[in-house]
């Protein structure tokens, strides 16, 4: 690309276990590594988006614990040997995972990772409890992923949004919304027959 001054794309395909999602982080590393910037925050950040989009949009299927449930389409540009920016794009996001997950499987790594590293008091400010009480975390029977620590994930997470700059604020918004998903999961209807009693 260098030598050439001409664009270059690598398409990394294969099907769900494949390792697309391990490779595309090799690839990064590397290009972060031979990076002739001296901006590492640059470098930083594009590197730290990664745990971001697999917390929100990775969850356990029974073909690989960590899939990605969605496609990206990633840019990166360079001036001089040196990468100045980056794009990120997904596409196609399994939006059913949210409400629905089949045997063994689970919804997105983000609901049980919140659930695992907030503190008891924080868990209370937004009346949340643990993952096995919410019907759209426990349809799968499978909260817990062997070798996987969802809490230490949570604080990767944080911290990826810390490096992006995302404000507290943002990053408690995004708590509540999350909280929210889980409650109205809780929500049940009754059907109920009401007699109408008329009156003249
Ligand atoms: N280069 C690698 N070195 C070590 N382990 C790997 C490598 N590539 C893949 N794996 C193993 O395979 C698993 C699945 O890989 P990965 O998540 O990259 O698959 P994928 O192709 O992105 O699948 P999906 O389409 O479901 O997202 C990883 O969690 C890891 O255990
Ligand atoms: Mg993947």
């Amino acid at each position: 690309m260098i030598k050439e001054n001409e664009n270059q794309v690598l398409i990394i395909s294969g099907e769900s276990g494949a390792g697309k999602t391990e490779s595309t982080k090799l690839v990064m590393q590397y290009l972060a590594a031979v990076n002739k910037s001296g901006n590492n925050l640059i470098t930083e950040q594009i590197l730290e988006a990664n745990p971001l989009l697999e917390s929100f949009g990775n969850a356990k299927t029974i073909r690989n614990d960590n899939s990605s449930r969605f496609g990206k389409y990633i840019e990166l540009f360079f001036k001089n040997g040196a990468i100045v920016g980056a794009k990120t794009a997904e596409y196609l996001l399994e939006k059913s995972r949210i409400v629905t997950q089949a045997p063994e499987e689970r919804n997105y790594h983000v609901f049980y990772e919140m659930l695992e590293e907030l503190s008891d008091e924080q868990k209370a400010k937004y009346g949340l409890q643990t993952a096995p009480k919410y019907f759209y975390l426990n349809q799968g029977g499978s909260a817990l992923i062997r070798g996987r620590d969802d809490a230490d994930n949570y604080r990767k997470l944080t911290a990826a949004m810390d490096i992006l700059n995302f404000e507290r604020q943002e990053q408690e918004t995004i708590v509540k919304i999350l909280a929210s998903v889980l409650h109205i999961g809780n929500m049940y209807f009754k059907v109920i027959q009401v007699r109408r009693i008329l009156c003249y």
